[in-house]
């Protein structure tokens, strides 16, 4: 018999199906850390452990190492997003953190319109959009703030490196007690009901492109922001990391620009001299730049 079924056959009440050594789980931090940035503490064991497993019986492995030998191979690139995708964290909501949606709506919104309508383009992006649900308030954000929109030359651009939220935020379909947490009249103007389920308005999805884009990677702009979400993703990356992706962020957005991080997240390195708090976990990118 095997060591993985004997491990199986003699496992105690309670004990796990698989085991998760020192070296493997050494081995998925440094790969998910390299490929993503997401920092996995020891703390991160358990859940390491929880979310790959269900990888393991896909395949119908019976142990850790033969799951690493198959992601590390050059066939493995698939199992590797996969990997990646199960390690991610997907929370999110509409309007989450409301305030930022009122700040974009009451102080942003009218000198944007007004740029637009002066044949200006303008341009936001969700970085790291999970399933779609930010960058689907956002658009809604926009399109109540001005509702002539579609006319200019406006776009959102949703990006997240888990390619299952991103096919998720493409469809667009939502239980209908997900999209209960946007407000009444938001619901009732755009979006549809089909059942179980709802989906945003034409008119809102118009607003949004949806592209992979590892935050690590290059960054293949034409034209520069002139408001980035980055909200709840920064987060999972050591300080090193978030001070240099604050500084790409800085170098990506229009000077007047805004930039609005997560609730526990906080803005350091040298973008902390580009950056000026002007509401709750919402910056805006003063002109003299990084010092
Ligand atoms: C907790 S969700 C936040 C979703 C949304 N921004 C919000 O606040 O509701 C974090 C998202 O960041 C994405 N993410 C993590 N690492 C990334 C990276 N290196 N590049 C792009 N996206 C990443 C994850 O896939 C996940 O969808």
């Amino acid at each position: 018999m095997n060591l993985a079924v004997q491990q199986m056959v003699e496992r105690p009440e309670g004990a796990r199906e698989f085991l998760l050594t020192d070296k493997h789980f050494a081995t998925i931090a440094k790969l998910v850390r390299e490929e993503a940035g997401i920092n996995l503490t020891e703390a991160k064991r358990d859940l390491v452990y929880s979310r790959l497993v269900k990888r393991l019986r896909r395949h119908a492995l019976t142990d850790f190492g033969t799951y690493l030998d198959l992601v590390s191979s050059p066939a493995g690139e698939m199992e590797r997003r996969e990997l990646i995708s199960a390690i991610t964290t997907n929370v999110t909501n509409f309007y989450r953190e409301p305030h930022h949606f009122e700040h974009l709506e009451r102080a942003v919104m009218p000198e944007l319109a007004a740029r637009m309508m002066k044949g200006e383009p303008v341009r936001m992006w969700s970085a790291g959009c999970s399933d779609g649900r930010e960058p689907y308030t956002m658009a809604c954000t926009v399109l109540k703030a001005f509702p002539e929109v579609a006319r200019y030359n406006f776009r959102i651009l949703a990006s997240d490196i888990d390619h299952n939220s991103l096919a998720k935020a493409k469809e667009g379909r939502y239980s209908n007690e997900m999209v209960d947490k946007a407000p009444a009249a938001i619901r009732e103007r755009y979006f549809r009901r089909l059942g179980d389920v709802s989906e945003p308005v034409q008119q809102v999805r118009d607003l949004i492109a949806f592209r992979y884009l590892n935050l690590l990677h290059e960054w293949p702009f034409k034209q520069k922001f002139d408001v980035i979400f980055c909200r709840n993703v920064l987060i999972y990356f050591d300080q090193e990391l978030q001070s240099r992706l604050f500084t790409r962020f800085c170098s990506v957005l229009k000077p007047g620009g805004y930039l609005y991080i997560g609730h526990s997240e906080r803005i350091a390195g040298p973008a902390t001299s580009a950056l000026r708090q002007v509401a709750v976990t919402s910056y805006k990118h003063i002109t003299g730049g990084i010092r």
